[in-house]
């Protein structure tokens, strides 16, 4: 099977940047849908922004940029997914959110689109389960931002067909990504590992081992992290973080994913890093 339009859910960080990915690299149209027309008119506004960087950087001309544009489309309505051949589901890190979602999408999709998540960590399984598709369902976790990071982690269900696994990892790389395949784990390969690096500087910030500053240069100089893991809770989004660490929490009943009561805080205090203006750093919105 070979993908020929995709509908994706959720324009937020994610979602927008999945979009701008697929418009850009195989140009293939794109529904981008959300909840409404002012969310979505945000998403096309960073999109027209992203494409007109690209311009100028001369990464693509004029009339590409025009034409990538002209390949997405925007929805508020679930139906406009029954021309899609992939569903990529970029909501909020919530399971009864997501399987509210695709319990829904099922009932307007054609019997063999395929369904995928960018859950950064919720089980792949507990999602296909609520679909009449728990074959045709897979796990595609991208990174932020998306048309940098090189990286896409497939996840497979309990009952993701082999099919499945090969037309989604053929599709991953036709946007120019590199697959790293995982099992169903609660935060599968890169959140359990990339999480808890994160959590524990927020422990290390909470108890004054350092300051923000000082934690953050020591993983880039001394590991040759690109970036702090601070400043890089601050750019995923606290509210993203928390959510990861209470499923892992949750999903392995292990006090090394407990979320740092720091963490806790600044989301219960509304500030979820970048996207709010403050996070464990502020910035100008
Ligand atoms: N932020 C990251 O760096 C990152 C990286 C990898 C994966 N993820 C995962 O991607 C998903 C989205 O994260 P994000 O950072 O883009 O979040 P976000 O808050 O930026 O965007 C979420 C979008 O979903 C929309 N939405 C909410 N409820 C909806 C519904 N019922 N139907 C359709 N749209 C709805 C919101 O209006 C918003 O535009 C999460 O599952 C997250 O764990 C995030």
């Amino acid at each position: 099977m070979q993908i020929q339009h995709v509908f994706v859910a959720g324009s937020g960080l994610m979602g927008s940047g999945i979009a701008y990915a697929i418009i850009t690299g195989p140009k293939l149209p794109v529904t981008l849908y959300d909840v409404s027309d002012e969310v979505l008119n945000a998403s096309k506004q960073k999109t027209e922004a992203l494409l007109d960087k690209m311009v100028g950087k001369g990464v693509m001309s004029k009339e590409e940029a025009f034409e990538a544009l002209g390949r997405l489309s925007f929805s508020t309505e679930l139906s406009a997914a029954a021309k899609a051949d992939l569903v990529i589901e970029a909501i909020p890190e919530k399971l009864a959110l997501k399987q509210d979602f695709f319990r829904q999408i099922d009932e307007f999709c054609a019997p063999d689109t395929i369904f995928a998540s960018n859950t950064s960590s919720l089980p792949i399984t507990s999602l296909a389960a609520v679909t009449r598709r728990a074959d045709r369902f897979i796990g595609m976790h991208f990174f932020s931002p998306v048309h940098l990071m090189k990286l896409l982690e497939l996840i497979r269900g309990l009952e993701t067909s082999e099919s499945t696994f090969t037309t989604v990892k053929t599709f991953g790389e036709s946007l120019g990504k590199q697959v790293i395949v995982a099992n169903d784990f609660p935060g599968f390969i890169t959140t359990r590992i990339g999480m808890v690096l994160l959590n524990e500087a927020m422990f290390a910030l909470m108890e004054g081992v350092g300051s923000a500053e000082d934690i953050d240069t020591g993983m880039k100089l001394g590991f040759n992290h690109p970036m702090g893991p601070l400043a890089l809770a601050d750019a995923v989004g606290l509210d993203v973080c928390l959510n990861a660490m209470n499923t892992m929490f949750e999903g392995f009943g292990d006090q090394r994913y407990r979320p740092c009561p720091l963490l806790k805080r600044l989301v219960q205090a509304g500030h979820l890093g970048k996207k709010t203006g403050r996070g464990f750093y502020t910035y100008n919105k």
